[in-house]
């Protein structure tokens, strides 16, 4: 066990249902604890930036789509295993096919509108922390 930093956001589509506090809840009450947050609307440059990885795949224009229509909240997440604590937390990908009690089962829609994103590996993390969070502003978090 070791702890680590994971990176999270909360989709449009869940700012919209004001489910930012059962989100957020949800992690807290996992074992992970917030340790920077910030609210912005993505333009579209950075969402296509973000996803970069699924730009051949395509769902890519809708998923820039979608994470530009409104704002999201992006997060820092700490704890122990904080990268897989997370992923048990929010549950499949797909909405329909998440377990009971998980982020995804409780706010999201479908596979497109699923309410929240996180890291899929600690290096992945690392990137998506730094995208939006720089070193200087986290260390001004520190408590
Ligand atoms: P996320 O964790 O943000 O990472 C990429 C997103 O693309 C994913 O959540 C889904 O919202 C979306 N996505 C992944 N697979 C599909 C798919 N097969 N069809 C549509 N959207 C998808």
């Amino acid at each position: 066990m070791s702890i680590e930093r994971t990176f999270s956001i909360i989709k449009p589509d869940a700012v919209k249902k004001n489910a930012i506090g059962g989100v957020v809840a949800r992690l807290e009450e996992g074992g992970l604890r917030v340790v920077a947050s910030r609210m912005v609307r993505l333009t579209e440059q950075q969402a296509r930036a973000f996803y970069a990885v699924h730009k051949d795949r395509p769902f890519y224009g809708d998923l820039v789509k979608l994470m530009t229509e409104g704002p999201v909240v992006v997060q820092v997440l700490e704890g122990e295993n904080a990268v897989l604590k997370n992923r048990e937390i929010m549950g499949a990908t797909n909405p329909e096919k998440a377990d009971g009690g998980t982020i995804r089962k409780l706010f999201g829609t479908n596979i497109e509108r699923n309410a929240v994103h996180g890291s899929d590996a600690p290096e992945t993390a690392a990137q998506e922390i730094a995208f939006f969070f720089s070193g200087s502003e986290l260390a001004t978090l520190q408590r």
